[in-house]
């Protein structure tokens, strides 16, 4: 098993603990950090329907709260339905840390890596304000 089809295990294993009762769609993500830590997250679902969090969002803010500033890959791969890609604020949540790969799913299962400007070109970033 390589590298990227590791990762994506890692993340379905994530996304079997998905607390979705609303949508029922199951979404897991892992991550690599800079110092080569690992994180992972599930979509957590709320009654109040805003209150839900991804399943990208879940991991890297778990990783934000242990230190980590900089990740390298995230994978992600959603469980039910035809596959997904990454919502709007993920891909922002991946450019404030320095996301550089993104791994998806093709239609059998099999990762496909991205790059982040892939995903979210002509992007909005911390270099984009000024010195402070
Ligand atoms: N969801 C994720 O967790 N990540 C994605 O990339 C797409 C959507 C979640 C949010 C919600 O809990 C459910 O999937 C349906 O939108």
């Amino acid at each position: 098993m390589n590298e990227p089809q590791r990762l994506i295990k890692t993340a379905r294993a994530a996304g079997e603990r998905s607390y979705s009762p609303y949508s029922r769609f199951r979404v897991g993500a892992a991550l690599i950090a800079e110092d080569g830590t690992e994180y992972t997250g599930c979509n957590v679902e709320n009654a109040a329907y805003g209150s839900s969090i991804c399943a990208e969002a879940n991991a890297i803010t778990t990783a934000a709260a242990h230190g980590v500033r900089k990740i390298d890959t995230l994978a992600v791969v959603c469980l039910d339905g035809e596959g997904c890609t990454p919502c709007g604020n993920c891909r922002q949540l991946m450019r404030e840390f320095g996301v550089d790969t993104v791994i998806l799913t093709d239609e059998h299962g099999n990762p496909v890596e991205y790059g982040l400007a892939d995903l979210l070109p002509h992007s909005f970033g911390p270099d984009s304000l000024p010195e402070r």
